[in-house]
C-alpha cells in the first residue's frame, strides 16, 4: 500500500504525542508536517513540543505555528491539570535544536493540499482554529483534500470538560461549527469511541522496555495523565483520544460509523456540544460510534516497538 500523507494539527498534549509517535513510526503514514495549536497548553509551548517530538523521532517534520486563541470566544484556561505544565507530564521542558517554518499554520496546511490534491489526510487533534481559518483562506481545499479525520465532539457521549462539550471543540467552538459546514468528508473520532480504549501504566512500562527512548518518555508523561484519569474520572489508565484517531486515518475498518450532519451549540450552557443538525442543510459526517479496542491497542504498541 502506497504511504498515506498525512498533516497533523495538534496542542502537544500527551495523546498528541502519542499520536505523532504513531504517526512518524508507521510506514503506512507520511507524516508530511505538523502544525501547532493552542489548547491543552500555549501556542508558545505547542509548537516547541511539536519540535522536540519530531526530534526525539529523529525525523524532519517540518512544524509551522498556528493561532494562540480561539476565533470568537476567550480563551479558555490551558490544561495543565491533564497534561502537565509543559504539556508532557513532569518531564521538564527542553529546547528544540530545529526551527519552525515562517509561514503561518492555516497558509502552509492550504499550500500542502494544493500541491497534493486528493492526497492528504488532514487529523486536527487540537481545537479546530486552523483548520477554519485555512477554510477561510482558501474555501477549494474543501475539494482537494483526501478527507479530514477529526479528534473531537461527543455526539451521543456527552462531554469531557463541561457535561455537553469536549476539549477540543469547547476550545474554539466557532472553529469547529466552520469546519463541520464545509463541503468535505469529515470523520469525527470523538468521545463516542476515544473513551472505550483506555491503556495502563503497565502497558507503558512494557512499551519502555521494548524501545527505551519513545517508551520511558511515554511512560514518565502518563504517569502524569494516568493520575489525572484516577482522580478525575475513576479509571486506572488514560484515554487514547488522538493516537486512536490517526489510527482510523489508516485503520478506519475497525471503526463502526453512523452518517449525521453535525452542528456545535455556540450558546451557553451547552456550548460546545456536538449534535445533529436538524434544520440546517449539511452533508452528512461519518461519525465512529464504536471500535475494535483490542485491535486499536495492538496496532497502537505494535506500532511502536517495531518502527522505532
Ligand atoms: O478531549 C480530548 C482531546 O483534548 C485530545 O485531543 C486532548 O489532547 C485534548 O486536546
Ligand atoms: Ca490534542
Amino acid at each position: 500500500m502506497k504511504c498515506q500523507k498525512i498533516i497533523i494539527d495538534t496542542d502537544p498534549g500527551i495523546d498528541d504525542a502519542m499520536a505523532i509517535f504513531f504517526a512518524g513510526l508507521s510506514d503506512k503514514l507520511d507524516l508530511v508536517a505538523m502544525t501547532s495549536v493552542f489548547g491543552n497548553v500555549t501556542l508558545d509551548i505547542a509548537t516547541r513540543n511539536a519540535m522536540v517530538l519530531a526530534e526525539i523521532l529523529k525525523q524532519k517534520i517540518p512544524v509551522s505555528r498556528g493561532f494562540s486563541k480561539p476565533l470568537v470566544q476567550i480563551p479558555n484556561p490551558v490544561s495543565d491539570y491533564v497534561h502537565g505544565e509543559e504539556g508532557f507530564g513532569d518531564i521538564p521542558a527542553r529546547e528544540p535544536k530545529s526551527k519552525e517554518l515562517s509561514i503561518p499554520a492555516h497558509e502552509y496546511i492550504c499550500d500542502l493540499i494544493n500541491a497534493n490534491v486528493g492526497e492528504i489526510i488532514l487529523c486536527p487533534v487540537g481545537p479546530l482554529t486552523n483548520i477554519a481559518m485555512a477554510l477561510r483562506h482558501d474555501p477549494t481545499i474543501a475539494a482537494k483534500v483526501k478527507s479530514i479525520v477529526i479528534m473531537g465532539g461527543g455526539v451521543f457521549s456527552g462531554g469531557n470538560v463541561t457535561e455537553y462539550a469536549e476539549a477540543n471543540i469547547w476550545n474554539d467552538p466557532h472553529a469547529a461549527d466552520e469546519v463541520f459546514a464545509a463541503d468535505w468528508e469529515v470523520t469525527v473520532i470523538g468521545l463516542d469511541v476515544t473513551q472505550k480504549v483506555i491503556c495502563s501504566h503497565s502497558e507503558f512500562s512494557e512499551l519502555s522496555r521494548n524501545v527505551p527512548i519513545i517508551g520511558s518518555f511515554l511512560e514518565q508523561a502518563t504517569e502524569f495523565y494516568i493520575r489525572f484519569y484516577k482522580e478525575a474520572v475513576g479509571i486506572d489508565g488514560c484515554q487514547m483520544h488522538d493516537p486512536i484517531t490517526v489510527i482510523a486515518t489508516i485503520y478506519p475498518d475497525l471503526f463502526t460509523y453512523e452518517y449525521h450532519p453535525i452542528e456545535v451549540c455556540l450558546e451557553s450552557p451547552r456550548i460546545g456540544e456536538t449534535i445533529i443538525c436538524k434544520n440546517k442543510k449539511r452533508r452528512p459526517a461519518k461519525v465512529a460510534v464504536d471500535v475494535d479496542i483490542d485491535a486499536v491497542k495492538k496496532i497502537f504498541f505494535d506500532t511502536i516497538k517495531t518502527g522505532f
